[in-house]
């Protein structure tokens, strides 16, 4: 599904109008996104709250694609059995939350979903690299996570950068996402870096034309991949 097409973005429904969910999940889709991003923020992790599992759910009804869910919570190994069961296709878990990056990671592939492991910015990606084995994929976090409409941060692509090297020299299978930030003007360079996943929010949900976003940045993205 999402391997086979060369980088893709996944456009995240932070800025979309929830009074019209499953009209936006059916615009987005009919521009031509390739999946979904859904941030689920607690409020502690983060500072802002948006949704849980029933807006999940709701979105996975609508929804003929696959869906990411990007939990950004405290303790989020109490709530993946609830996120796979409402219909993450991928369920991203970030670092800095977890007490047993592994074993929860392993749970979340034996529960179906691919596994991802997120990292904040300030977190180093060395941090990462136990975990490599057991990550479907890598989301290199290229804002502070809890808002839409920030700023890129350059030190995104040396991480990308990082972990396309040690795929390539360990023979790894993960795949490499990227969040934040992501217009016109950044998304060459984190193709170019080795993003194949790449999560945009306010570029693609404050255009009037989903999918003549979503073309113009997949196509600056393949031309610098
Ligand atoms: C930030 C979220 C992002 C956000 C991206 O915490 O993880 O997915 O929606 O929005 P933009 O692309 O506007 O930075
Ligand atoms: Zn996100």
């Amino acid at each position: 599904m999402l391997e086979t097409r060369g980088p893709v973005v996944l456009p995240a429904l932070l800025l979309c109008d929830f009074g019209h969910l499953a009209h936006e999940v059916e615009r987005l889709e009919s521009a031509g996104a390739a999946g979904l991003h859904l941030d689920v923020m607690d409020g502690r992790f983060v500072p802002q709250l948006t949704y849980g599992m029933v807006v999940v759910e709701a979105v996975r009804r609508a929804a003929k694609g696959p869906i990411e869910v990007h939990l950004m919570v405290e303790q989020p190994e109490t709530c993946i059995e609830e996120y796979a069961k409402a219909g993450a296709d991928i369920l991203t878990v970030h670092l800095e939350g977890l007490s047993d990056p592994r074993r929860t990671l392993e749970t979340i592939s034996a529960l179906g979903p691919r596994a991802h492991l997120a990292i904040s910015p300030g977190t180093p990606v060395e941090r990462m690299e136990p975990y490599l084995d057991v990550c479907d994929g890598v989301l290199v976090m290229s804002v502070e996570p809890g808002f839409g409409g920030q700023r890129f941060q350059p030190v995104a692509l040396e991480k990308l950068s990082h972990l396309a090297a040690l795929r390539s020299q360990r023979g790894g299978s993960f795949l490499l996402a990227v969040d934040g930030g992501i217009s016109t003007e950044t998304i060459a360079p984190v193709a170019a870096a080795g993003a194949e996943l790449i999560v945009a929010g306010s570029a693609v949900i404050r255009t009037p034309d989903y999918a003549l976003a979503i073309a113009q940045l997949e196509q600056l993205a393949r031309g610098a991949a």
